[in-house]
């Protein structure tokens, strides 16, 4: 071991051992308002039989007056901006006079879409994530103006359109035309960032279940979002919370609808294949 090395090392054991032991993953099952069974752990998808046995959602690692939050729609905050979506959904607006609604009748008809999400748009030629399909429609189909990417609109439509597949199997495709993009995203995952020389997968795949500061570490699945955070009372949209993430390792970090930042969401999207579409969920 060289002196770097050796350096980032101990770094890292301070970083995840300072604060104490291990703990484990709630033994508990998740089934919102009485009816929907959410699946919260399974095998692994193909791609991670190297890495790991078993997937599983942040709800697992969440304490448990968090995880009962999500159980109820009364209870969950996030479900207010479900209801604001909702209304955006039925809302004529721009150019053309039309809503959403307009043309894809009830916003349940948008179940089994979040699922597929990020995917591989032929007509687009390229890897698109939920947000760059509303704004494609919001701008050319509707003629109005574009949310902005993690705006609050934006995370009330994405927010609308996961609650109608709660249940549903996330099942992103990484193979095809989105094979490039997705292998784009998994050598993000794997890269070292910032000062404390950290990769997604030094966190979320290396060391789930340790404590990190006063966070119990999660696989850092994406099948929840978007989430509502208890500590910042709002729902947070997934690339708002990579931002955060790769934020914590002090470096820079991309842009929200970046291509780097889709092609990471196709990534770790495909990690959570076979976990249920959770969102909007709650976390600290
Ligand atoms: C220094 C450690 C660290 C690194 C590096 C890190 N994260 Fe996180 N991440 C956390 C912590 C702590 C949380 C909050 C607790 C939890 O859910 O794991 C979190 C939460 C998340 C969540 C929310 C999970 C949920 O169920 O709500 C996602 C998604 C996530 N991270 C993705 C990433 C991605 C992608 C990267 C790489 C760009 C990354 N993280 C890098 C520490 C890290
Ligand atoms: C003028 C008609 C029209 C309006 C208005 C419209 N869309 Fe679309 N939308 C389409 C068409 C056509 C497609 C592409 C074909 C398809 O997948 O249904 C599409 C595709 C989509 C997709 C991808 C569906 C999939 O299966 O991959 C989403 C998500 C979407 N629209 C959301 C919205 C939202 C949200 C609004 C309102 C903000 C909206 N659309 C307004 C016509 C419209």
């Amino acid at each position: 071991m060289n002196m770097l090395t050796r350096g980032l090392a101990t770094g890292m054991m301070a970083l995840f051992a300072a604060s104490g032991a291990m703990a484990e993953a709630a033994d508990d099952n998740l089934v919102i308002n009485g009816e929907i069974e959410i699946v919260t752990r399974t095998e692994a998808p193909a791609h991670l039989s190297d890495t790991m046995d078993e997937i599983m959602s942040g709800w697992l690692f969440r304490g448990e007056e968090t995880r009962a939050m999500e159980a109820d729609d009364f209870d969950n905050p996030g479900m207010i901006f479900v209801e604001q979506g909702e209304e955006a959904w039925n809302t004529a607006e721009g150019s053309e006079g039309k809503s959403c609604a307009d043309c894809h009748g009830a916003s349940s008809e948008m179940a089994g879409v979040r699922p597929v999400y990020p995917k591989y748009v032929e007509a687009a030629g390229e890897v698109r994530t939920l947000e760059m399909q509303v704004n494609d429609c919001r701008e050319n189909r509707m003629g109005a103006e574009k949310w902005d990417y993690t705006g609050g609109e934006m995370v009330n439509m994405v927010a609308l359109l996961s609650s109608v597949s709660r249940g549903l199997p996330v099942n992103v495709a990484i193979d095809g035309p989105a094979q490039s993009t997705w292998e784009k995203g998994k050598e993000i995952y794997y890269t070292r960032f910032g000062q404390l020389e950290l990769s997604c997968a030094n966190c979320h795949e290396d060391n789930y279940g340790n404590m990190i500061r006063a966070d119990h570490l999660s696989q850092g699945q994406i099948n929840g979002f978007p989430t509502y955070r208890l500590k910042n009372n709002k729902l947070n949209a997934v690339q708002s919370r990579f931002k955060g993430c790769v934020r914590d390792t002090r470096a820079e970090t991309f842009k929200p609808g970046s291509p780097e930042f889709v092609a990471l969401e196709l990534y770790v999207g495909s990690r959570g294949n076979g976990l249920s579409v959770e969102g909007p969920s709650v976390r600290n």
